[in-house]
């Protein structure tokens, strides 16, 4: 049983996991990291579970690395680190998963977030990589997934000088795709996990590895990969059984073949 982690069970298809260390601003320590990577892990081969939620504190989704185990570390331990095969486990968790970020997602809680496929923010989400303060540098993906989503100026920006940005400035730079009032933030995450779950698995999950190849591959190597995946689709049951709903005027039934 995780125990900083508090899992509700998967209800119409979504997982909500919800990110619980309260009296460190869930600061990511090696434990969390793992148990985080496990839960991914058992969700993985779930089929009942089709999308996961993640979302902290109404205070902190995760105020980043845990910085007292980070001073108990010298360089090889730094070295052999245990949390990087958990951020590795974690970056190639296959299905959709939605950020439901309240408060401070600062560090290694921003590069948690930057994770997510999708991210929705309070209006009082404050997204930073304050690491420059401490004498180090984003370490858990964050100079290039950062650069990726808001552009080189504002990533620079917030690398260099470590102030955070509140989440209209997120979603205007493209980090977050909604913003909610803080209260609704979960609320809306979930209504739209519900949404994406009822779609047919096997495009979910394509769509989600073409999507992804766009930012780590040259156009002509992505555009190969999305024709491939849209030929494999045209094999499925699920692809007869959509155009099928649609001309029967019904709602189509998914399972995943
Ligand atoms: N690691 C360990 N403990 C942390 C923590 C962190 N990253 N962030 C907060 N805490 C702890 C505080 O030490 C404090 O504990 P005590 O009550 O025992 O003193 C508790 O959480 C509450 O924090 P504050 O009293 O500081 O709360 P605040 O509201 O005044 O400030 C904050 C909140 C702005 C998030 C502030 O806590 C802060 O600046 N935290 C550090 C943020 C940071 O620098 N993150 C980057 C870490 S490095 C990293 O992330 C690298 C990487 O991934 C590779």
């Amino acid at each position: 049983m995780p125990q900083m982690l508090k899992v509700t069970p998967t209800e119409h298809g979504v997982r909500l996991i919800t990110l619980h260390r309260p009296e460190a601003m869930n600061a990511l320590n090696t434990q969390l990291l793992g148990e985080l990577a496990a839960e991914l892990a058992a969700v993985e081969q779930d089929p009942g579970t089709r999308v996961v939620v993640l979302t902290g504190s109404r205070k902190a989704f995760a105020a980043g690395a845990d910085i007292n185990e980070m001073a108990e570390r010298d360089l090889v331990g730094i070295l052999n680190d245990p949390r990087v095969s958990h951020w590795q486990a974690i970056s190639s968790f296959s299905k959709p998963l939605i950020a439901a970020v309240n408060g401070f997602a600062l560090g290694g809680g921003c590069e948690l977030v930057m994770h997510a496929d999708i991210v929705i923010a309070g209006e009082d989400a404050r997204f930073g990589q304050p690491e420059i303060n401490l004498g180090i540098m984003p370490g858990a993906g964050g100079t290039q997934r950062l650069l990726r989503a808001v552009g080189k100026s504002l990533a620079m920006q917030m690398v260099l000088s470590g102030i955070a940005i509140d989440a209209r400035h997120a979603q205007r730079a493209g980090l977050v795709s909604e913003v909610t009032q803080p209260e609704l933030t979960i609320e809306r995450a979930i209504e739209l996990a519900r949404l994406i779950a009822q779609k047919a698995p096997l495009a979910v999950r394509l769509a989600k590895e073409a999507l992804l190849k766009a930012q780590d591959t040259d156009l002509a190597s992505g555009l190969r990969f999305e024709r491939h995946a849209f030929t494999v689709l045209a094999g499925t049951q699920d692809r007869e059984e959509g155009i099928c709903a649609f001309q029967e005027k019904r709602r189509a039934n998914f399972t995943g073949q």
